[in-house]
């Protein structure tokens, strides 16, 4: 019989997130249906949890002198946060459009002057390479102690082919040099560059498609393209995920963030991971994508976006969810809209403005999160078989989660089996 190598004990609570179907996201009643276990336990071999239950079932054989074992009395213990929307690689800051803003100008107000995310490609195409990835690290290690043991990196501050391609790679190699995984997304159509802004946003995506994509297999796994005005309109999108999908790329889109364009229910008819944004996405549209992709396709919210744009405007997640949308929670880490790594204060903000419970949110940000970049198969709950990825709270019960406004509840993070 093999030991256990560390086992986590006397849990207040073990959010499991188990105990619901397991061939799709949670949806509908399934998103606060899961096990929540009363003074607990998770025990790990190597980087793989083995068991997981009531103190009063742990089993002693397992335990020798090699075991290490981590008092959580009085904590919850939970999944590592999986952070599935993320802008994590891009050179500068954007402090002085903040000022802009405040002062009213809006987002697309911004980017239609040439600043916003353009700006920030200018910023991104003059860093070294090694610029990007001291960078990507320091990020990253606040990733970290915030408790996400997943991230999703996209491109898209480069939108020329060299910079794009460092981009994905830098990613890659920042995901190698720290024990956080970084799962690499190519958003080489977040907007239209300079270079091509006579061509227009056809030919700019032609090009991607014939000189990118095909240096791109195996590196990442996920295309997204922004559907947006001042960004690629509806039929442009619809083309490009064509075509990325028949070149074997699992799709993704950024859509309705601030109009309702259609994005969101064209990119589910293509089969698309995740929609994401949808804060002007109807509750009518959300039910039909429900239905039409039978669950499949996640809808990734961004509660941190419209509040840092001084926005109205948050995603109608209840209705969402009422009409059987899975839904996942994420920051949208970015230089331009959210500049924000925390995501728990996201789940707050989720609670308070989009209508979820706080279980809901727990299980947006952990197993549909992991639904949304494909690794629901090895990370998102605490369950037998899962990498042990896991955390240790510093509150007592999941309510306790998104009421402490702004905090950082994290004690210990678990990556892989390792205190990290
Ligand atoms: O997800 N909406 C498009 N892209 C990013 C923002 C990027 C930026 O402003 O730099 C987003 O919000
Ligand atoms: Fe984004």
């Amino acid at each position: 019989m093999l030991p256990y190598t560390l086992v986590i004990e006397h849990a207040a609570q073990v959010l499991t997130l188990a105990g619901g179907p397991t061939a799709r996201p949670l949806a509908g009643t399934n998103l606060h249906d899961w096990t929540i276990i009363e003074q607990g336990y998770v025990a790990c071999q190597g980087d793989k949890i083995v068991a997981v239950g009531h103190m009063a079932d742990l089993d002693l054989a397992h335990i020798t002198p090699e075991t290490r074992l981590l008092d959580a009395s009085g904590c919850v213990v939970m999944p590592g946060l999986v952070e599935c929307h993320t802008h994590l690689v891009f050179g500068g800051n954007r402090a002085h459009e903040f000022e802009r803003k405040l002062r009213g100008e809006s987002y697309l107000d911004i980017l239609a002057s040439g600043g916003g995310i353009l700006s920030t490609v200018r910023a991104t195409r003059a860093a070294t390479e090694m610029e990007l990835l001291e960078n990507a690290l320091h990020h990253l290690e606040g990733f970290r102690r915030y408790g996400i043991t997943t991230l999703e990196a996209k491109s898209g501050y480069g939108l020329d082919r060299d910079t794009e391609l460092r981009l994905v790679r830098v990613a890659r190699a920042a995901g190698r040099q720290q024990p956080v995984r970084v799962v690499p997304t190519f958003l080489g159509a977040h907007v239209v560059p300079p270079e091509f802004k006579e061509a227009g946003p056809r030919a700019y995506v032609d090009f991607i498609l014939r000189e990118v994509l095909s240096d791109l297999k195996g590196e990442a796994a996920f295309v997204d393209i922004f559907c947006e005005q001042g960004a690629f309109p509806l039929e442009v999108a619809r083309y490009f995920l064509e075509q990325a999908h028949k070149m074997g790329f699992s799709l993704k889109i950024h859509a309705e963030q601030l109009h309702d364009l259609g994005g969101c229910e064209m990119a589910a008819a293509l089969g698309a991971t995740s929609i994401d944004h949808c804060d002007y996405l109807t509750p009518a549209a959300a039910a039909r994508i429900a239905q039409q992709t039978q669950g499949q396709t996640v809808a990734v919210l961004l509660p941190l976006v419209p509040l840092f744009l001084r926005q109205e405007k948050y995603a109608p997640a209840r209705e969402f969810i009422n009409n059987g949308l899975p839904v996942a929670l994420s920051t949208d880490f970015n230089p331009g809209s959210c500049p924000s790594k925390n995501l728990w204060l996201a789940l707050s903000v989720a609670c308070l403005k989009m209508g979820f419970t706080p279980k809901e949110a727990v299980a947006a940000a952990t197993l549909n999160a992991a639904w949304a970049i494909g690794h629901a198969a090895d990370c998102g709950s605490l369950e037998p078989g899962k990498r042990a990825d896991l955390l240790v709270l510093n509150v007592g019960s999941v309510a306790e989660i998104p009421y402490w406004l702004g905090e950082n509840p994290v004690r210990d993070v678990v990556i892989a089996g390792e205190r990290v």
